[in-house]
């Protein structure tokens, strides 16, 4: 089973790209988690664009997720919403032709410094994916808070406890994948 993940940050030593690695890691045998690398890359929304033709970045984005089993996003919370460079990418992907998010089971987390761990961050891009009929995991979620004392300067998730509800969450959305799918 492979699982195309999407960490909502440019940043370095971003957390969310970290969380990503670290359920990489944490996935049950034969799960596989591929970071997506090019998020950078993918001009803003602009719907004159749009009409030339889709830059190159988004449509190899949109092939990743149609060939993906499954997708993982993990998002920053900015505001209170999604980062802007994730909801940037999920506009663009939901304009291509017969847009692959329709029928994706997809995994939704976050993690911040704050308390709250992306929770609002989270709902917001869930509903994001009712619009685009993304089939995202209910439960469990996975909200991680006080992300700045969970990762190592080399961005290695040291948390154990953290670890073992990040090893339960990917079992789980495999098993999620394969009931949807
Ligand atoms: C523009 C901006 C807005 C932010 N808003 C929030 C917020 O609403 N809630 C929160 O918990 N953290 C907020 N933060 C702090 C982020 O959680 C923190 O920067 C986090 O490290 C971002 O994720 P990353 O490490 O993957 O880049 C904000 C940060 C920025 C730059």
């Amino acid at each position: 089973m492979n699982l195309l993940g999407i960490a909502g940050s440019l940043r370095a030593g971003s957390f969310n790209r970290n969380l990503i690695r670290a359920a990489g890691a944490a996935a049950p045998d034969g799960v596989t988690v591929a970071a997506f690398g090019r998020l950078g890359e993918i001009p803003p929304y602009n719907d004159d664009e749009k009409q030339k033709a889709f830059p190159e970045v988004v449509t190899a984005l949109a092939e990743e997720i149609r060939a993906a089993d499954g997708l993982l996003i993990a998002t920053p919370e900015y505001n209170y919403g999604v980062s802007g460079v994730l909801k940037n990418a999920i506009d663009w992907i939901s304009r291509v032709p017969d847009q692959p998010f329709k029928d994706k089971p997809i995994g939704v987390m976050g993690a911040a410094m704050g308390g709250l761990g992306t929770a609002r961050a989270q709902y917001d891009l869930r509903r994001s994916f009712i619009f685009l009929e993304g089939l995202v995991m209910n439960r469990p979620e996975i909200f991680v808070g006080a992300a700045h004392t969970k990762f190592d300067e080399a961005g290695a998730l040291t948390d154990e406890a953290t670890r073992e509800i990040l090893t339960d969450y990917m079992k789980a959305l495999a098993a999620w994948i394969q009931r949807v799918r």
